[in-house]
């Protein structure tokens, strides 16, 4: 077993008379990202708080970097990053300014505090704005010096808040980029997300808190196992075509609107070659054979109560496989 940068039993948490957490457990590995998945209100924010220090549970023990939250919040303190959900940047001041400001809150000297701003700017690529007002910084600009403030005291385990909510794709991806080498560099990276797809493509193990417990935890793709509903889908161009193709096929849920039809399918080579044959003996010819499999966002709503159970989404998903 690897050493738990992040170990949780139990935790609860309450405001008034409403159960945010309702004991929950977390083991995360040194070195590993971990996502923590729920819809709005689910207790993400909470959590990373708790774990954070910045507010106590109401029961349950956690170790973070090995040291007691409750025993010895300052040992963990010391261990660990947050860049929460809303930006803690200073509008007022540079972007330079800001990240001296961090250096100076965690008491590097001065020579030290400029040599780790400088560095930091560079790699976050803000050198050309460093002098700049951060109130005139954009949106993914904020948020990478908002991650770059985090990093001044060289934190081993860093809570990151829904660190893309309001980037553009191509902001998201180099997000993306900077949390990976983090995690090259052998530290341990704490994610809330709303978009399932970073998850996925960043987390070794992602959690879904829903209604105060843990839904679910896996890795995305043992979190796919879960659900069933894979499936083959076949479009028409031809109207005529799609209305014979869906009187033979009457087991295929249909798609009037889009000519299409889905087949059920664990997405397997030997059921696509059934599937293919069926077709082909049956002289059904589509257009386009597209296979999904389910995603986390399948997941997602199957495992938690604001949405409703997945029937197949019609959702297009560009990143499936075309097989013709
Ligand atoms: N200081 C507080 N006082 C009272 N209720 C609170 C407080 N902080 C959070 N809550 C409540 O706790 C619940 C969980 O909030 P939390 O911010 O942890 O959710 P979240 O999963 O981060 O949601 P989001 O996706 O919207 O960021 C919500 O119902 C929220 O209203
Ligand atoms: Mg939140």
């Amino acid at each position: 077993m690897s050493t738990l940068a992040i170990a949780a039993n139990g935790l609860r948490k309450s405001y008034g008379d409403k159960v945010v957490l309702d004991g929950i457990d977390l083991a995360v590995p040194e070195g590993t990202i971990f996502s923590l998945l729920g819809p709005n209100g689910a207790g993400k924010t909470t959590t990373v708080q708790i774990l954070s220090t910045l507010i106590s549970a109401d029961g349950g023990q956690a170790r973070v970097a090995g040291h007691d939250l409750a025993t010895d919040a300052q040992a963990v303190r010391a261990a660990i990053g947050v860049t929460g959900q809303f930006s803690a940047v200073d509008g007022l001041i540079t972007g330079e300014e800001n990240m001296l400001l961090m250096a100076d809150l965690h008491h590097l000297s001065k020579a030290e505090g400029r040599r780790v701003t400088g560095e930091l700017l560079e790699r976050f690529d803000l050198v050309e704005a460093a002098k700049k007002p951060a109130s005139t910084y954009s949106g993914g600009m904020k948020r990478r010096l908002d991650i770059a403030m985090t990093l001044v005291g060289s934190p081993r385990i860093i809570f990151l808040d829904e660190p893309t909510t309001g980037l553009d794709p191509r902001s998201r991806h180099t997000m993306w980029g900077i949390i990976r080498e983090l995690v090259t560099g052998g530290v341990t990276v704490f994610l809330t997300t709303q978009y399932l797809e970073e998850a996925d493509q960043l987390a070794d193990r992602i959690a879904v808190l829903n209604n105060g417990k843990i839904a679910a935890e896996g890795t995305a793709e043992e979190l796919k196992r879960l659900i069933p509903g894979g499936h083959v889908r076949l479009r028409f161009t031809d109207p005529a075509a799609y209305r014979s193709a869906a009187a033979t096929l009457r087991g295929a849920s249909r798609d009037d609107e889009a000519l299409a039809l889905q087949i059920p399918s664990d997405g397997t080579q030997r059921e696509l070659l059934s599937i293919l044959d069926w077709l082909d003996s049956a002289g059904i010819e589509a257009d386009e054979l597209t296979v999904h499999t389910p995603d986390l966002d399948d997941v997602f709503f199957a495992l938690t109560d604001s949405g409703s159970v997945p029937q197949q989404s019609s959702r297009p998903n560009p990143s499936k496989e075309t097989l013709r």
